[in-house]
């Protein structure tokens, strides 16, 4: 039975603010011809204490993140423009000295909050300080089982570290929506070990969120390792197939099904129609931060270049700003999904503008349905 999921997490306590947003958005952006981030993603820093293979942040650690006080002048500008869901990631969150007072000063101004962390700090009294902070979502890393997961991370017991942390956030938070995030490898190894960690999660009682592997600058060593890392030769194409038809059947798996449909196709280098090939909103509606306080509309897009300091400008007068203007038209035109299928961009590419909601979302929901 076809189900609506998506990992933007839209349900009924977080529905009406989502939709007041996204109403207010399109008004902005139609009829007044302005616009503003619904959704904030911080890279809260850039150092981390995993060094996995697949990602980019360790090997450049700089201990930097943006000063709290403008930190907390950039979220609440973020929610007067209409702003309704940050998202922390990295680097590692979790070894900001000030995390929990960051989160509970995001939660007092936008409606949902979600961080992505490796667990590996979290100890009982972490989950309860989360939970207090009134956090809406968690995500935690577990990139296979422990041999390949505490090779990958080369630290000894990472896996274990990422597993507890969801079991203790589980048995000491209540109202956290939990998932284990997990990369999808375009390898058997992998694809093997998958079926597991969806078992788990099950067990434990939290969601899966999957995310293809990706290369971009801060994601995988793309200038050498990118063409090995996302389209091996000989993968194993019909045990992909036969992983994403088992994985959209899992109730916990959140992904929306229109992204787990695009694994195939990506990792064949073929996901070049739909959302894929059309021009991209996402500037519009999104916006993205680094460490030191730059941003712009989606780094990804940009090759985490051509940013903007929002530590030195209040961050309307950037939106507003030509130059602003002239980097979310240029971006348009830009087509990096096809080799970067973050989930956190591409998802909401299936709900922004309503007609891709339409497109991507509700029609095929329907064809399921009535296949
Ligand atoms: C960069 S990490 C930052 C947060 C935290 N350190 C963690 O690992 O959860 C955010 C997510 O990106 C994923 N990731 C890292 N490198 C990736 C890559 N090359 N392709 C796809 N996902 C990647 C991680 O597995 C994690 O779920
Ligand atoms: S994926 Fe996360 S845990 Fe692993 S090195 Fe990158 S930032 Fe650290
Ligand atoms: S196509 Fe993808 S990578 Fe490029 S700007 Fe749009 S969302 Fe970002």
């Amino acid at each position: 039975m076809a189900q609506f999921k998506s990992s933007l997490e839209i349900k009924p306590n977080n529905f009406l603010p989502f939709a007041s947003s996204y109403l207010k958005w399109h008004f902005n952006h139609y009829v007044l011809g302005k616009s503003f981030p619904v959704i904030a993603q911080f890279y809260t820093t850039h150092t981390c204490n995993f060094m996995c293979s697949h990602c980019n942040f360790w090997r450049t650690p700089r201990f930097e993140y943006i000063p709290l006080e403008k930190f907390k002048s950039i979220i609440s500008e973020l929610s007067e423009m209409g702003c309704c869901f940050v998202n922390f990631t990295g680097g590692e969150p979790m070894i900001l000295p000030d995390i929990f007072e960051r989160i509970k000063f995001v939660k007092s101004k936008i409606p949902f909050m979600h961080m992505v962390s490796n667990g590996s700090i979290i100890t009982e009294e972490k989950a309860k300080k989360l939970n207090e902070t009134r956090i809406d979502s968690i995500s935690i890393s577990v990139n296979g089982l422990k041999k390949t997961y505490d090779d990958i991370a080369q630290v000894p017991e990472a896996w274990d570290k990422a597993v507890n942390a969801l079991r203790i956030l589980k048995a000491n938070t209540n109202g956290i929506a939990l998932s284990m995030n997990s990369v999808i490898k375009s390898d058997i190894e992998t694809i093997n070990e998958l079926y597991k960690l969806l078992d788990m999660s099950k067990e434990i009682g939290v969601d899966h969120k999957l995310q293809a592997i990706m290369q971009h600058p801060e994601f995988s060593d793309y200038r050498s390792k990118s063409k090995q890392l996302l389209f091996k030769p000989n993968f194993p194409l019909d045990e992909i197939k036969k992983f994403i038809k088992y994985a959209k059947k899992q109730k916990h798996v959140i992904n929306s099904h229109y992204y787990l449909d695009s694994v195939v196709k990506y990792f064949e280098g073929k996901n070049i129609d739909g959302l894929f090939g059309e021009d991209c909103k996402t500037p519009y509606y999104f916006a993205e931060f680094q460490p030191n306080g730059s941003f712009n509309g989606c780094l990804t897009g940009t090759d985490w270049k051509e940013t903007f300091d929002a530590t030195k400008r209040p961050l309307r007068e950037i939106l507003e700003s030509k130059e602003y203007k002239a980097h979310q038209k240029n971006l348009e035109k830009c087509r990096a999904c096809t080799k970067s299928m973050q989930i956190c961009i591409v998802e909401p590419r299936a709900f922004f503008p309503f007609r891709n909601f339409l497109k991507y979302t509700v029609l095929p929901i329907a064809g399921e349905l009535y296949s």
